[in-house]
């Protein structure tokens, strides 16, 4: 795993590092397709050119009050759900946050290098704490602080995430400047990796917001394990317009959401697939899309089921990805406590 192909050999005979890519996802709640096809569908693409690292963030899904035992639940399906997506242990560090204490550790130190007024700005603070008005807690608040600190902690080159999470990206390139910036170069500074092509899965009511797991009304998003049925109802029922043309076009932001989720799932183009919906109705259009997602998510649905039958099995992966990343994470907190000051 570590390390297992992370020299590359270059024209000119010399070798180098493979760069460096983490990311993680929250194991609040289920999966949504959203998320599939903004972030996850990346992390799988980039595991063959890259040394990359992969976690569910659980430390930061206990920002929002949790049942303790539909976390450790929620928690490990998503990483079989994971794998069964196509994320590799045998080619990625993949394990649980909370399996690695030095998340909580370099958080707290980047926690006083990060400015109230940024943390302020962060528009993931504003919409949880109006979600979530009984309970706005100082972890809400300093998330980004954590997320950063996961990113940093393994010198991460390339972060590939959806579009929402640019706005931590860039504070997270931020903290990482300021503290390269008093004790010298410490932290590699991240780029975002944010493709084109759905960034941003729509809401299927209400497509001026992001599909969410967490809407209350569960018609607005494809979850990964809904089935077959369902899918193709939610899709039935998605928000389109009065135009009955199928085109890519501003102010057809419910069709273009569609577009977009149909090109994502067929590989084919915005141009083909207007060619291929010319002179039909949004029924046909709406029923197309339904079947490919249904012909992206069956097999991983199955899989699914099947790494669910050995837990232990699935228990083994994520403590051996932790170790690996322990080893990683252990390096950059000893550079950073003697950087500041701190004795271990
Ligand atoms: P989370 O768990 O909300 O989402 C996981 C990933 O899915 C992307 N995503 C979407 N992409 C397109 N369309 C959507 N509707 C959509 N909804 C979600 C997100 O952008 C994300 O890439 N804070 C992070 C988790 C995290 C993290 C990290 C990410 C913790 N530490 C370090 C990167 C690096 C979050 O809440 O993602």
């Amino acid at each position: 795993m570590e390390n297992q192909n992370s020299k590359t050999n270059t024209a000119s005979g010399t070798t180098e590092r493979r760069k460096r890519i983490f990311s993680a996802i929250q194991p609040s709640g289920q999966m949504t397709l959203g998320n599939y096809l903004g972030a996850i569908r990346n992390w799988v693409d980039m595991q063959d050119e890259f040394d990359c690292i992969f976690a569910t963030a659980n430390l930061h899904a206990i920002t929002v009050r949790q049942d303790p035992k539909k976390l450790r639940e929620n928690t490990v399906n998503l990483f079989a759900l994971l794998i069964a997506s196509g994320v590799d242990p045998e080619k990625s560090i993949f394990f649980h946050q909370s399996m690695v204490p030095a998340h909580a550790e370099l958080s707290w130190v980047l926690s006083t290098f990060t400015q109230f007024g940024e943390l302020s700005r962060m528009t993931q603070f504003k919409d949880k704490s109006a979600r979530h008005a009984d309970n706005i807690n100082a972890g809400l608040f300093t998330y980004p602080s954590l997320m950063a600190a996961d990113i940093l902690l393994y010198q991460a080159d390339m972060v590939p995430v959806g579009d929402d999470q640019r706005q931590h990206l860039e504070l997270t390139r931020d903290i990482a400047e300021r503290f390269n910036g008093i004790y010298g170069k410490t932290f590699v500074v991240p780029e975002p990796y944010i493709k084109r092509n759905a960034a941003r899965v729509r809401n299927l009511l209400d497509p001026s917001k992001k599909m969410s797991k967490s809407d209350p009304n569960t018609k607005s998003f494809i979850l990964m394990v809904d089935e077959p049925a369902t899918i193709m109802k939610k899709f039935r029922s998605a928000v389109t317009d009065s135009e009955a043309c199928v085109r890519y076009a501003e102010g057809k932001d419910g069709i273009n959401n569609l577009m977009e989720i149909y090109s994502a799932c067929t590989g084919k183009s915005y141009e083909q697939i207007e060619d291929e919906f010319r002179g039909k109705g949004y029924g046909d259009f709406k029923t197309a899309v339904g079947e490919a997602v249904v012909a992206v998510l069956e097999p991983i649905q199955i899989r699914y089921r099947e790494l669910l039958s050995d837990r232990k099995h699935l228990d083994e992966v994520a403590a051996k990805g932790a170790e690996a990343a322990a080893r990683i994470a252990a390096r950059t907190i000893e550079k950073v406590y003697k950087k500041v000051g701190l004795m271990r």
